[in-house]
């Protein structure tokens, strides 16, 4: 037996919407909320059944692509673990998400172009492959074609939710490179075959979308959508999540950023739910779902908030009004009798 490698991941709360279901025309609304795991968000998940594996294996160095969450966790655990790690990110990833990972201490690799442009993205992906195959370094993408053992980590989202709301019909799954819908969607169909697992991918990144309206097969995009974790403008696991879509029942919404960014306002101020936007996208799609009428009222929906808003600072901002500066002592009865009033 290998070496356990945990940060207490996983067994997250499935919380019932106080506000926003109500107005969804009666659906019974709960949110899933990966964005408490250790380092803020459900790839914790993934990155704890990586490690476990590459450790067992003798792995001492990573080197991984991420948009941001991937890399957050995986340097988090490397510190822990004693590994070395390496991440290339896009070069505009939020902020707080390479601070994350420049404090655990991992080398970072900003590369411009890099999960906006396929031709880039792809280029990057073949040097760090040819890299890695010397055994010099192990490769970490959250993703089946590269990582499959730890990607079983994710499937846990699914059986959690089955003894959480055991009525559930329909999980609202954000899409990026596609694995965590690929996952939960995999394990959902074992262990609740009745519900459906709905993708949620943006617009400006619609390597599934279009797959699935033109009934063809995943091809490169060039990806316009400002979603942090949801832009990955070619096949990673597009054409698995298009598969278990078609063998599953579920259906792909498309969003617009807008409609997202919507969400994640409304989760900030009716549910008191602190996420990034790339959280906020099920929420987004399952609204998308209620007005298609693919949701029934009464039927239980379960919308996954995959990262925290801590993540992605200036998303946040953009929905505040910022407070005035600071009150001399004597003027704060005003304050607040104007504020009330
Ligand atoms: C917060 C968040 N949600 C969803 C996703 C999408 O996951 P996948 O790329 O497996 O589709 C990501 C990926 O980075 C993410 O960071």
């Amino acid at each position: 037996m290998g070496r356990r490698v945990t940060m207490g991941e996983g067994g997250t709360p499935l919380v019932e919407s106080c506000r926003i279901g109500a107005k969804l025309l009666g659906a019974r609304l709960a949110f899933k909320l990966e964005m408490v795991n250790p380092t803020g968000s459900y790839k914790d998940r993934f990155i704890a059944a990586e490690l476990e594996h590459l450790l067992a294996r003798g792995v001492r160095v990573c080197v991984a692509t991420s948009s941001g969450n991937t890399g957050a966790s995986l340097a988090a655990y490397c510190a822990r673990y004693g590994l070395a790690c390496a991440i290339v990110v896009n070069a505009d990833a939020p902020a707080a998400k390479l601070l994350q990972m420049e404090a655990h201490g991992a080398r970072l690799l900003r590369v411009t172009g890099f999960a906006t442009s396929p031709e880039v993205t792809e280029a990057v992906f073949a040097d760090l492959r040819e890299f890695t195959d010397g055994g010099r370094a192990a490769l970490v993408v959250s993703a089946f074609r590269y990582c499959p053992v730890g990607m079983e980590g994710v499937k846990a989202i699914a059986r959690e939710i089955v003894a959480q709301a055991p009525d559930v019909a329909h999980v609202f799954a954000p899409v990026g490179g596609g694995g965590l819908f690929a996952a939960v969607s995999a394990e959902m169909r074992r262990n609740s075959p009745g519900a459906r697992v709905h993708a949620v991918q943006p617009n400006g990144c619609p390597t599934v979308l279009n797959a699935v309206r033109l009934s063809k097969s995943v091809e490169p995009v060039e990806s316009a959508t400002r979603l942090s974790g949801l832009s990955v403008p070619f096949d990673i696991d597009a054409s698995l999540a298009v598969r278990m879509l078609r063998e599953g029942g579920g259906e792909a919404f498309g969003v617009d950023d807008t409609e997202v960014f919507e969400a994640q306002r409304e989760m900030l101020r009716e549910e008191g739910i602190y996420c990034e936007p790339a959280g906020a996208a099920a929420l987004a799609g399952a609204r998308r779902a209620v007005a298609s009428g693919v949701v029934k009222p009464g039927e239980r929906c379960v919308c996954l908030v995959t990262g925290h808003g801590s993540k992605d600072t200036a998303s946040v901002q953009s929905h505040i009004t910022p407070a005035g500066g600071p009150l001399a002592p004597d003027a704060v009865q005003q304050a607040l009798r104007e504020w009330i009033a």
